[in-house]
């Protein structure tokens, strides 16, 4: 199996579709990305990486950013994470508030915008909201094993001044206690983890602690414990797509995280982490090529977990 070629050919087949969907408009500032980009880049546990197409290009990686804020969560407070948010899929969009007021105030699970709220209030831990997001991009730089990575200000401020589903997410939630620092300290951390930029290949080495049992092979650091690492790949599969990781799971059935920034981290455990980009959005807000092209790389693999 040349892994190369299987790329290059996404790359060629994908770029009459190029275009695709539509880019994500309710953050100002990620409305301004050219929708004509696609890339992608696998890193193997054995240590290698391919890339093709606009790999190299950095965008935001927006909601793939609560996969390593659920691990850096799950090493402050361990199991205790989930008496704060739930296991579940909730069949609802990313930002949707409806489940909140029967359930207590607690979100199905740390994927959803609810959850991931939770979970950003749950590495806060008392700390100023700058110590956080240092925290965060330190854990980044880490994983990635690459100290360049940084955070968009600009894409953060546009949520900042935007993002008001997510305050009302957040106070509501606040009502029920189950965010226990000041709301616009919560969601400023969490638009900076939002905001942080990273191309396809940074991304793919990002989450190869996940395809190998939670040590990341190009360091040899542990960064989780295998039982860890496949309880997170577990969530990606089940929720990483929100109403989206039925279908996700049908198609590519690799764990996958998504992100509005147009971002696909896709996970085949014991063999490779991928990742892939193009800003087009399909209707629940999940990108629309880069599942087409992880429908395609799974195939070609036979990497599916099924
Ligand atoms: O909170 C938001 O709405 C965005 N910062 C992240 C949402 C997101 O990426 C949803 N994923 N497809």
């Amino acid at each position: 199996m040349n892994l190369q070629t299987i790329a290059d050919d996404i790359v060629r087949e994908l770029q009459p579709r190029l275009g695709e969907g539509k880019v994500a408009d309710y953050i100002p500032e990620l409305a301004k990305v050219d929708p004509n980009q696609f890339g992608i880049a696998i890193a193997t546990v054995d240590g290698k990486t391919y890339h093709a197409g606009d790999a190299e290009t950095h965008f935001s990686i927006q909601s793939i950013s609560k996969v390593f804020m659920l691990t850096l969560a799950l090493g402050k407070v361990g199991e205790a994470i989930w008496k704060r948010v739930g296991r579940e899929p909730s069949g609802s969009s990313f930002n949707s508030i409806v489940q909140l007021e029967h359930e207590h105030g607690i979100p199905r699970n740390p994927f959803i915008n609810a959850g991931a709220i939770v979970v950003t209030d749950i590495v806060l831990a008392g700390h100023a909201p700058r110590e956080a997001i240092g925290e965060f991009l330190r854990f980044m730089h880490f994983i990635a094993n690459d100290e360049t990575l940084s955070i968009d200000e600009k894409v953060a401020q546009s949520e900042q001044r935007t993002g008001f589903r997510n305050f009302a997410l957040a106070n509501f939630m606040r009502g029920f206690r189950n965010i226990h620092h000041p709301v616009d300290h919560v969601l400023g951390v969490y638009f900076h983890q939002c905001a942080l930029m990273m191309n396809c290949v940074q991304l793919a080495h990002a989450g190869l602690y996940l395809a190998n049992h939670g040590t990341n092979p190009l360091t040899g650091f542990s960064v989780v414990s295998p039982r860890r690492a496949r309880r997170i790949n577990a969530m990606m599969l089940t929720c990483g797509h929100y109403d989206g990781s039925g279908d996700f799971a049908f198609r590519v059935g690799l764990p996958g995280k998504s992100g509005v920034g147009g971002g696909i981290l896709a996970v085949a455990p014991g063999k490779a982490s991928m990742a892939v980009w193009s800003p087009g959005l399909d209707a629940t807000g999940n990108p629309a090529l880069g599942s087409v092209a992880l429908e395609m790389l799974a195939a070609r693999t036979g990497w599916s977990v099924f």
